[in-house]
């Protein structure tokens, strides 16, 4: 369990969502994007497309990553990319990122992503984890160093 999250009331939620429900967001962290998917979004099973997370995902990391660059970046590798439980039409999705690691042009961000089940607050499960890299690049589009992690 990250540090923050908290044991809640029982899930009331039907669908299948074994051992890691039951939590609260984070309290320790503003999440940097916050989103509802629609119904465009969903696959042919009735749940939110996978591409349709990992474009978010993206975008959450690239939040910590530009701040950090303090400019341009890009992304440059998905390193690891964990979709834990699925997420449905109106469950709203909080996304927390952070640099983790950072090298001389590369920046690798952790991103979290939390549903709220039809925005309930008690109804949390944590739904995907990700490692994204980015790399900090001029205005010819070439590497250039970041500063070091605090
Ligand atoms: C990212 C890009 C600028 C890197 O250019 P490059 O000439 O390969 O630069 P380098 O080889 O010096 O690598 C730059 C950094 O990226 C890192 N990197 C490269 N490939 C990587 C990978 N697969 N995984 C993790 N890090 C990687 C390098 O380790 C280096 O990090 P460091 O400086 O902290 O050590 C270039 O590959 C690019 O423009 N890619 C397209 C990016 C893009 O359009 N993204 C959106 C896709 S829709």
């Amino acid at each position: 369990m990250t540090t923050g999250e908290q044991h809640s009331s029982k899930n009331g939620d039907n669908r299948n969502e074994p051992d890691s429900s039951e939590l609260t967001l984070p309290n320790d962290r503003a999440p940097v994007l916050r989103v509802i998917p629609m119904p465009r979004d969903i696959n042919v099973a009735g749940d939110v497309f996978g591409g349709w997370i990992m474009a978010q995902v993206d975008l959450a990391g690239s939040v910590p990553a530009a701040e950090h660059a303090q400019g341009r970046i890009v992304t440059v590798a998905v390193n690891s990319f964990l979709f834990k439980q699925p997420v449905a039409v109106g469950d709203l999705c909080s996304f927390y990122a952070k640099v983790d690691k950072v090298g001389r042009t590369s920046m690798r961000v952790f991103v979290e992503v939390y549903a709220q089940r039809r925005l309930k607050p008690k109804e949390v499960v944590k739904v995907t984890e990700a490692y994204i890299t980015y790399v900090a690049v001029d205005e010819h589009r070439k590497p250039r160093p970041v500063p070091p992690l605090e």
